[in-house]
């Protein structure tokens, strides 16, 4: 019960027809990550200016951050249909062909856990990405033909939590290239009064707050926490959702690593002054890549060692971890 309610992947299909009603559609609608936020809309208004399709988008950065959201917002801001698949699904050369060549003018192909996507698939998806051609083969082994297909002018948006296992050549075809980073608290806090609106759940300021303190940076955990607060709210009767009931929804479900710090060097964890996205070793190449970012100073304070995701890899990526949590540990 802990894990599914603090963990930042997705928790499954039960968790799914709320996740896409609270999901922002436009970009104005979404909250947070202001510096990419500023460039996809210059990029996206620079494209419908040109009335191109907007160049090729790579979204990396941890679960529940908000990359699935980014491509529905691109999709719907470029006025084409998004067309989904993932890494893994795409086992078969023809597979991809036939998704690349039903693609309409302006259409949004996205690809999540590109990381996942087989190597000979990932090489028929240059071309397509450069020119806007794919090669269809006929016959196989010496008598292989290659028929070269137009494919309408179309944006791949890929998705990926583990940035380093992409090849270069294919990192280095996306025009844009986002790495989206875990939300401050005040941003949290904006999407929980935005989520708690949509779901009919009267919350005060100081309840929001407190809701967007215990979600580790993650929108996706903000809404499940928010969720878990209105079911207790709602069986309690209660109208008015305070942070007092936040606590007392919240307290008897989170670990000691999720509960928020009340000082400097409160929490029990060690403090750490960065994370390790996870990024493991290039493919093919036994060489560890290991993307190490700031975290918020609010969750560098009270991140623990064994916090999924979050420290653990970040310890010893950074070297040893610093602060005066770190000496109280
Ligand atoms: N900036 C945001 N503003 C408001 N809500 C957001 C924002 N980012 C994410 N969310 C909410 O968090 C949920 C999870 O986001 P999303 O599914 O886009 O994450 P993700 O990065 O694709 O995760 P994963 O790597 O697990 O696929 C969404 O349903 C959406 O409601
Ligand atoms: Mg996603």
């Amino acid at each position: 019960m802990v894990d599914r309610l603090i963990s930042p992947t997705a928790a499954g299909e039960d968790d799914e027809p709320l996740q896409t009603a609270l999901r922002p559609r436009t970009l104005d609608e979404f909250i947070g990550q202001d510096a990419q936020r500023r460039r996809l809309s210059i990029a996206l208004q620079a494209a419908r200016q040109r009335g191109e399709a907007l160049e090729h988008l790579l979204l990396s950065g941890p679960p529940g951050l908000g990359k699935t959201t980014l491509a529905h917002i691109v999709a719907h801001e470029m006025g084409g249909n998004l067309v989904t698949t993932s890494g893994p699904a795409l086992e078969r050369t023809a597979d991809l062909v036939g998704m690349l060549t039903g693609l309409e003018h302006r259409d949004v192909f996205f690809i999540d856990e590109i990381h996942r996507m087989p190597r000979v698939v990932e090489e028929y998806l240059y071309p397509a990405m450069e020119d806007f051609k794919v090669d269809f083969i006929i016959e196989k082994g010496p008598y292989a033909r290659a028929y070269p297909i137009s494919v309408k002018p179309f944006t791949l948006v890929g998705a990926t939590t583990r940035k380093g296992l992409l090849s270069s050549p294919l990192r280095e075809r996306f025009g844009l290239n986002f790495e989206l980073d875990f939300y401050a608290v005040p941003d949290l806090t904006l999407i929980v009064r935005r989520s708690a609106g949509l779901l009919g759940v009267d919350l005060d300021e100081d309840a929001a707050e407190e809701i967007a303190r215990r979600s580790r940076g993650t929108p996706r955990i903000a809404n499940r926490l928010l969720r878990r607060v209105r079911d207790f709210a709602q069986v309690q009767h209660i109208e008015h959702v305070s942070a007092m009931l936040v606590n007392e929804a919240l307290e008897p479900l989170l670990e000691d690593a999720d509960r928020p710090l009340s000082g400097p060097s409160g929490g029990r964890g060690r403090a750490c002054g960065g994370y390790a996205a996870g990024d493991g070793h290039a493919r093919g190449r036994g060489r560890a890549v290991l993307a190490v970012r700031r975290l918020p100073p609010a969750y560098a304070q009270r991140a623990s060692g064994d916090a999924p995701g979050v420290c653990a890899s970040a310890a010893q990526a950074a070297g040893p971890c610093v602060g005066p949590a770190a000496a109280a540990a």
